[in-house]
């Protein structure tokens, strides 16, 4: 182990072979991982203005499906204020799918699929929506704070009206469960 731990001083000690020096590390900052995170949720919001329209069409409880119309109209307006972010950055959206929205949305659509009950699948959509809502939380959060440190105060607060939207849908879908759909679920 000394022999091992030695080894590993010495390399650390040793001056830097030309090689080396030629390879160019690419430069990872928190800019990186803001930028990185902004993708995933480009990504997230397109993915869910795709699956809304299914979610909407198999809601049964008007006012569960008022409020996933309403989100959808919503969610248009946050991958606006996305675009605006990347228009400041200078950059362009990348096209790359974000997996963790994927398979939400999958589990979601299977929850569709399983239940036939109506007011169980109300039930069902709501778990899906509030999963898919808090992975978004978590997204903007990380997004906002990351903003704030970097300097970026404008695309902080964009990202901080997205984050208290998601809030709202998800305290609307909980008063919506709790005061409703789960209970007309249990009288199946
Ligand atoms: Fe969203």
């Amino acid at each position: 182990m000394y022999l091992v731990l030695e080894s590993i001083e010495s390399r650390a000690k040793a001056p830097m072979t030309n090689d080396e020096k030629e390879i160019p590390m690419p430069r990872e900052s928190l800019q990186t991982l803001y930028e990185h995170e902004l993708k995933d949720l480009y990504s997230a919001e397109k993915q869910i203005l795709e699956a809304l329209p299914k979610m909407i069409n198999a809601a049964s409880h008007p006012d569960l499906k008022a409020s996933l119309t309403e989100h959808k109209a919503i969610t248009e307006k946050q991958v606006d204020r996305l675009d605006l972010i990347y228009k400041e950055l200078g950059k362009q959206p990348e096209n790359e799918k974000c997996k963790g929205m994927e398979g939400l949305l999958k589990e979601g659509d299977k929850a569709i699929e399983e239940f036939s009950d109506s007011d169980v699948l109300d039930a069902a959509i709501i778990a899906a929506a509030q999963r898919v809502e808090h992975y978004e939380m978590a997204g903007y959060g990380c997004a906002r704070t990351y903003a704030n440190m970097l300097g970026f105060s404008d695309q902080a607060e964009l990202l901080q009206v997205t984050l208290d939207e998601e809030g709202e849908a998800d305290h609307r879908l909980t008063d919506l469960a709790e005061e409703c759909v789960n209970i007309d679920a249990m009288k199946v």
